[in-house]
């Protein structure tokens, strides 16, 4: 039968449109934007400083290749810029990769509480995701490879994870890629990858540098506090990084955020500093919040996973509720299957007594 009108293609009408962290407290008097993983520390000044020269020179299109930018990059990480793509956020590369390699009848696997874009990716090729369990609210590289058949075409792994903060040693990453076939792409989504400090950590630089068929893809949204202006970088085989360069946007990163990403990633005293707080307040948040009674999934990231118990009252949905009231944003993850959970971004220090504060009062007024 000839349809009545046009109908996207297959998948499509099944994604779940992603829904952003919400960043307003209607009626708090100051809000405190917690729910995004963004950089309580904002940007380096010299990115600032580079957007705002850039802001003079609007009429102009940017550099389509953003050599100067993959150029930046592959000095500060050793890289050979020719390997890097840079992107509108990592969400764009992550797009772009399932785009030229998955199609229909594909499979790709992501974890259960993995990242939300990579199902939205998948499905948008008409490619059918496949969830692997995971074992302590963190992905199993078994539980990955029992779901490998010979229409897997891509891996999906957020390491460390969002919403979870978890993430893989870098010897069970590896093991997981040497019992993959060849044919399959792993693609290793590093966008917390500088704040982790663990010994037994890797970000997918050296895998990808030793194969050929794994990517890392990072951002400039955390660490480098620059989410508002979208860019993200990929790291991968030559070969991958000719089918992503042959299907992106010619112009997919604006001049604006090609200037401020140099800066930004030139200046490794600010992303020490950001380091730094994350590394205090991490720890701090988790400790006080578990002094609550409350369990917090460990974190390697620049967020907390928080369980709530489902006692009317008491549940995630009405800590919510409660910390809104007083400005603290937080961002619910029932669509992450965890509903029993909220998920809260490492702040300022203000913000983060705030919300153990107000999170004790919670505990104690619904007692
Ligand atoms: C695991 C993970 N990957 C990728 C992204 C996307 O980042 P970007 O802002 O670079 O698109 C996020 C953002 O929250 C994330 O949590």
């Amino acid at each position: 039968m000839t349809a009545t009108r046009p109908e996207p293609r297959k998948g499509v009408l099944d994604i779940d449109a992603y829904v952003p962290g919400r960043s307003s407290a209607p009626g708090a008097a100051r809000v405190f934007k917690l729910s995004s993983n963004e950089s309580p520390l904002g940007p380096s000044p010299k990115a600032i400083a580079a957007y705002n020269a850039a802001g003079k020179h609007l009429e102009d299109y940017p550099d389509g290749s953003a050599a100067d930018l993959r150029e930046a990059i592959g000095r500060v990480f050793g890289l050979d810029p020719g390997r890097i793509v840079c992107g509108a956020g990592s969400d764009d590369l992550l797009n772009l990769l399932a785009r030229a390699y998955l199609g229909d009848g594909d499979e790709a696997i992501h974890t259960t509480h993995g990242f939300l874009v990579y199902p939205i990716a998948t499905r948008g090729t008409g490619a059918t995701p496949v969830i692997a369990p995971e074992i302590e609210y963190t992905a199993h590289v078994d539980e990955i490879l029992k779901r490998v058949t010979p229409k897997t075409k891509m891996i999906f792994l957020a390491n460390p994870n969002n919403p979870t903060g978890t993430y893989v040693p870098f010897d069970e990453v590896k093991r997981l890629h040497n019992s993959l076939p060849p044919h399959v792409l792993f693609v290793i989504d590093a966008a917390y990858a500088e704040y982790v400090q663990r010994n037994d950590y890797e970000s997918g630089i050296e895998l990808v540098a030793t194969s050929d068929n794994v990517v890392m893809t990072r951002t400039f949204s955390k660490i480098h506090g620059l989410a508002g202006l979208r860019l993200g970088w990929l790291y991968g085989p030559a070969h991958v990084v000719d089918a992503v360069n042959r299907i992106r946007g010619p112009f997919n990163v604006n001049l604006p955020a090609i200037a401020a990403g140099i800066a930004a990633i030139e200046d490794t005293a600010h992303q020490d500093y950001s380091r730094e707080h994350n590394s205090k307040w991490l720890p701090w948040l988790s400790n006080e919040i578990g002094k609550l009674g409350l369990k917090v999934t460990p974190s390697a990231a620049n967020f907390i996973l928080i369980h709530f118990p489902p006692d009317q009252g008491r549940t995630a949905k009405d800590a919510d509720a409660f910390l809104l009231k007083r400005g603290l944003v937080l961002r619910q993850v029932g669509a992450y299957k965890l509903p029993n959970a909220l998920r809260m971004s490492v702040g300022t220090e203000e913000a983060n007594r705030l919300v153990v504060q107000a999170l004790a009062e919670f505990l104690g007024a619904s007692k």
